[in-house]
């Protein structure tokens, strides 16, 4: 019993922690520190970031690993906030950025936040470089990149806002051009070869990793036509 009430506290607690946070964020630009200092669960709904990034552009990457990416941030041109889910990865990014104000990363899923997080076309950018393929056929239906995925996101996206999506893996990059081909009313679509340079990306650890392995790089890129 006494365990059932502290849970039914913490939640309280966290919850009106969000909702404090939620309201602030309509009056008041949430600083940099602020935003820095809380975790995921604790982000409010939606958290204005297009405040935050001011008249800088608002970038979104999920799946940061070690943090490349987010690094590589120009501060006068952008704000980056970034996801992971891996502790570890996570732990190593932060500790990376923390000094950094232009750069965010939270522990959680980065398609969920996506939902819950960012205002109506507030987005310039997602990024999404070597996601997991679930290549195993029973476990393709985990795979998170799909047409509802762009239809979700697209909402969240400016004008003429992107999607990048990389991959090394064949099946997967034809799964993913092929769940594009489903949202050609609301984006431009291109599938090319990738080259990290031409979108002004660093090479990242799994790029790195899958260049020794001598493999080959798509990226599918969407453009949002309204
Ligand atoms: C293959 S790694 C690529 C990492 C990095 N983008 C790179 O190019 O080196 C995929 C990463 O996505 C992370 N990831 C998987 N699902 C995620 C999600 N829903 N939200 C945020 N990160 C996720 C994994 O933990 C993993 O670190």
């Amino acid at each position: 019993m006494r365990k059932y009430w502290w849970l039914v506290r913490q939640q309280v607690r966290l919850f009106l922690r969000k909702l404090v946070l939620s309201i602030r964020g309509v009056f008041f630009v949430p600083t940099s520190a602020a935003l820095k200092s809380i975790r995921y669960r604790q982000l409010p709904s939606p958290v204005h970031w297009e405040k935050v990034a001011g008249d800088r552009e608002v970038q979104v990457e999920i799946g940061s690993g070690h943090g490349e990416v987010l690094l590589a941030n120009d501060a006068a041109r952008s704000i980056r906030i970034g996801y992971e889910i891996k502790s570890r990865f996570f732990t190593l990014t932060f500790r990376k950025i923390r000094r950094r104000d232009d750069v965010f990363v939270y522990q959680g899923s980065g398609y969920e936040s996506l939902k819950l997080h960012y205002t109506k076309e507030s987005v310039d950018i997602v990024y999404i470089l070597f996601p997991d393929p679930w290549h195993k056929k029973r476990h393709s239906k985990r795979r998170p990149i799909t047409s509802t995925f762009f239809q979700d996101v697209a909402q969240k996206l400016k004008k003429n806002g992107k999607i990048l999506v990389v991959t090394d893996w064949v099946e997967y990059a034809d799964f993913i051009a092929n769940e594009a081909k489903n949202v050609t009313s609301i984006y431009e679509v291109t599938v090319k070869p990738y080259s990290a340079p031409e979108f002004g990306l660093p090479i990242t650890h799994y790029h790195q990793k899958w260049i020794r392995h001598g493999r080959t790089f798509t990226a599918i890129l969407l453009q949002k036509k309204r």
